[in-house]
């Protein structure tokens, strides 16, 4: 049977980038025999206009048993008046947490054609294509004891790093996993030096490494990879680290290369019986509600996140490679919306024109 994907478009922006996608999913259909089961559904503040609900019990169920969820963005300012039980975000969060998915992945991958929007000289990122794995569901961001306390005459505040070696285990063997589909190097980042997560981290990785002999797996201190992915960040291929420091690094990496516009992200969980791990796709943007309705959204960042599905759930790394090198040949012919124009006083794209030319790059390549 084919494989199958559910598409959560969502607000704002969500469903005019959303629709983009659509034509390169039925282009994949279409000329490449690649054909999915797409079912679509309702997701944040549009869910709860339907439902009273941002996330509808069936439409939880159904993201349990595809194979991957494509969702576009959540939220806007109509819903800010909302209780917090009902906000657009908590339908995000519910599948996140449901779906226990514990790696959140984030490329930073660098467009020739928009080597001149990063704020690093040229050279440092042109050809750039690292992946960012950050543990996503536990750490200090949710370690007990947790909270503000009363200590002598004054407040303690107080957080806890806290990991298990299971849960250690389980991302760096996603990560492994990703490396082997990549350029076989793993950098695992913590700070060993000064914490015993990071000490009991540095160990695990280690020992999950002698099950993927051919990558090739070192590991270095998060400060000092902070320095380095400023530095010269082609050095690296897939970095792994814990929420926090993958918080920080993630949001780094992303900004080598420029715009939120063009900014994939995936996150993963446990591999199902078909051994696909569970996932859920989507680019890091929101909503933007400053720009929603009006054709000027860059649809790329949540093409790339589908690009990341072809390569991530469905084993199509060539069919994502040529997706993307159909973006790359649309940005190197000049097409820019209007988040890729900068100062400059040029003519930008409609979200759907910019959707039409990479489909007509797709046709000829
Ligand atoms: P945002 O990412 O929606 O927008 C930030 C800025 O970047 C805006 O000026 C926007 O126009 C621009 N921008 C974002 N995506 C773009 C794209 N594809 N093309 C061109 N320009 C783009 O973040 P903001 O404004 O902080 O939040 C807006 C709403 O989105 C809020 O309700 C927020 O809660 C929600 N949000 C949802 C996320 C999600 O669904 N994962 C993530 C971040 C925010
Ligand atoms: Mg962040």
């Amino acid at each position: 049977s084919n494989p199958s994907l559910l598409i959560l478009p969502g607000d704002g922006i969500g469903p005019e980038v959303m629709a983009e996608v659509r034509k390169i999913i039925d282009w994949f259909g279409a000329k490449r025999d690649l054909v999915f089961d797409v079912s679509e559904d309702l997701v944040g503040g549009a869910a709860y206009d339907a439902h009273g609900t941002p996330l509808h019990d069936d439409t939880m169920a159904k993201a349990q048993e595809v194979d991957a969820v494509l969702l576009g963005a959540v939220g806007g300012p109509k819903y800010d008046v909302l209780d917090f039980s009902v906000k657009p975000e908590r339908g995000l969060l519910r599948l996140r947490k449901e779906m226990d998915l514990f790696a959140n992945l984030r490329p930073a991958q660098c467009f020739d054609a928009l080597a001149d929007f990063s704020s690093l000289k040229t050279e440092v990122v042109s050809g750039l294509d690292i992946m960012i794995v950050r543990e996503l569901t536990s750490g200090v961001y949710f370690g007990e004891p947790r909270g503000i306390f009363e200590e002598g005459n004054e407040r303690v505040g107080i957080n806890t790093q806290r990991y298990t070696e299971s849960e250690i285990e389980r991302v760096a063997r996603a990560s492994f996993e990703l490396a082997m589909k990549r350029d076989k190097k793993l950098c695992s980042m913590e700070k060993a030096n000064v914490m015993e997560s990071g000490i009991l981290w540095r160990e695990v990785v280690t020992r999950v490494g002698a099950d993927y002999p051919e990558v090739e797996l070192s590991h270095m201190y998060a400060d000092a990879g902070a320095m380095q992915l400023t530095r010269w960040p082609k050095q690296f291929d897939v970095i792994v680290t814990d929420n926090l420091f993958g918080d920080l690094l993630s949001d780094l990496a992303a900004m080598l290369t420029g715009s939120l516009g063009m900014l994939p992200s995936a996150s993963l969980g446990a591999p199902m019986a078909n051994g696909r791990p569970k996932a859920m796709y989507e680019p890091v943007h929101g909503s933007a509600p400053d720009i929603a309705g009006q054709g000027k959204a860059n649809p790329i960042a949540c093409i790339l996140s589908f690009a990341m599905a072809l390569r991530y759930s469905f084993d199509q790394g060539d069919e994502a490679t040529r997706l993307e090198k159909a973006i790359e040949a649309v940005l190197a012919d000049g097409y820019r919306t209007a988040d890729l124009l900068g100062e400059e006083g040029r003519d930008p794209v409609s979200t759907s024109a910019m959707g039409d030319a990479i489909v007509a790059a797709l046709d000829a390549s």
